[in-house]
C-alpha cells in the first residue's frame, strides 16, 4: 500500500470537492470570530508585510485585505486552489501577490528571494497537513528564514491531548501502532487520512502540545502563546461545521 506522501496530499487538494469545499468558504465564510481576534492582536500594524502559507482559495488573504493590511502575499501548493484564490482577488479588487509555491521549497522560490516579512499566517491546520515531522520542520524552517527577527507566526494545529474522548481514541490508537496494526498508508504515530463528504479525503498530523514546542525551538521561532480555539470565541455554526475546534500558535523569529 501507497504511504502519504505530498504528491498525495496536494492531488487531495485538487480534487474538485476540495476545490468547491476552500472556494465556498473563501466566498462565505471568511474569517473565524477567533482568527479575527488573534489577527487584531498580533497583527495591529497594517502595513506589516505578511506572508499567508497554505492560503487554498483564498479566505484568510482576502479577509486581511478587506480588514485594510496592504501589503500581502499568499501562496498554495495546489494551483487548482491558488486559481480560485486568483478569481476572488480579481473580483474584491484585493493587490494580493499571489504565488506558487511548497512551503517546505520556499527557498527555491523566486518570488520571496529577496523579500523579508514581517508576519507569517498558516491558518486552519495546512502546516499540519505536510507529512513527515522532518518536512513541517523544513516548512517552519523555510518560514522562519524569510522573516525578520522578530516577526510573528500565527497557526494552528489540532491537538490529541484537548479533550478525554481524544485521549481514549489516541490510546487506542498508540495500542494499534504498538502491534504494527496502524493503517499502512500512515507515516508516523498521529496522523490520520480520512474522507468526509462535500470536503473530499483529508491527510492531517495531530500533534500533542510538546511536539510542537520543540518543533518551534529548533526551527528559529520562539513561543509566544498558545490557546484552544474555543477559548477565544464562540464561533457560529458555519464555522464549526467548516472546521473542528483546534488550537491557536502564536511564535516569533528568533
Ligand atoms: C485546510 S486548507 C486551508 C486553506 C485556507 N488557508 C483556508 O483556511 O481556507 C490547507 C491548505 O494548505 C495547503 N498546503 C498544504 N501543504 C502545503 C505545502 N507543503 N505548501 C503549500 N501549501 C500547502 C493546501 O493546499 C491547502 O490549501
Amino acid at each position: 500500500m501507497k504511504k502519504i506522501s505530498a504528491q498525495t496530499v496536494r492531488a487531495d487538494f485538487n480534487d474538485l470537492t476540495a476545490v468547491v469545499h476552500y472556494t465556498r468558504a473563501a466566498h462565505k465564510l471568511g474569517l473565524w470570530a477567533s482568527e479575527r481576534i488573534l489577527i487584531d492582536r498580533f497583527f495591529p500594524d497594517k502595513d506589516a508585510r505578511l506572508l499567508e502559507a497554505g492560503c487554498g482559495a483564498g479566505r484568510v488573504c482576502t479577509a486581511l485585505w478587506g480588514l485594510g493590511y496592504r501589503r500581502l502575499h499568499a501562496f498554495d501548493f495546489a494551483e487548482e486552489l491558488l486559481a480560485q484564490a486568483q478569481s476572488i482577488l480579481l473580483e474584491r479588487e484585493a493587490q494580493i501577490t499571489l504565488f506558487h509555491a511548497d512551503a517546505t521549497r520556499l527557498s527555491a522560490c523566486h518570488v520571496v528571494k529577496d523579500l523579508r516579512f514581517d508576519g507569517v499566517l498558516f491558518m486552519f491546520n495546512g502546516l499540519m497537513q505536510i507529512p513527515l515531522r522532518r518536512n513541517r520542520r523544513r516548512a517552519l524552517r523555510q518560514l522562519a528564514a524569510v522573516c525578520h527577527p522578530g516577526a510573528t507566526f500565527l497557526f494552528t494545529t489540532h491537538d490529541r491531548n484537548s479533550s478525554a474522548a481524544e485521549q481514549a481514541l489516541w490510546r487506542l490508537e498508540a495500542r494499534r501502532w504498538a502491534r504494527g496494526k496502524q493503517d499502512p498508508v500512515l507515516r508516523e504515530f498521529g496522523d490520520r487520512y480520512f474522507e468526509e463528504e462535500g470536503t473530499g479525503r483529508t491527510f492531517m498530523h495531530l500533534p500533542d502540545r510538546d511536539e510542537i514546542l520543540a518543533d518551534l525551538r529548533t526551527t528559529g521561532w520562539e513561543h509566544v502563546h498558545d490557546v484552544m480555539r474555543r477559548e477565544v470565541a464562540a464561533e457560529s455554526r458555519a464555522v464549526r461545521d467548516f472546521s473542528d475546534d483546534c488550537r491557536f500558535w502564536v511564535a516569533r523569529k528568533a
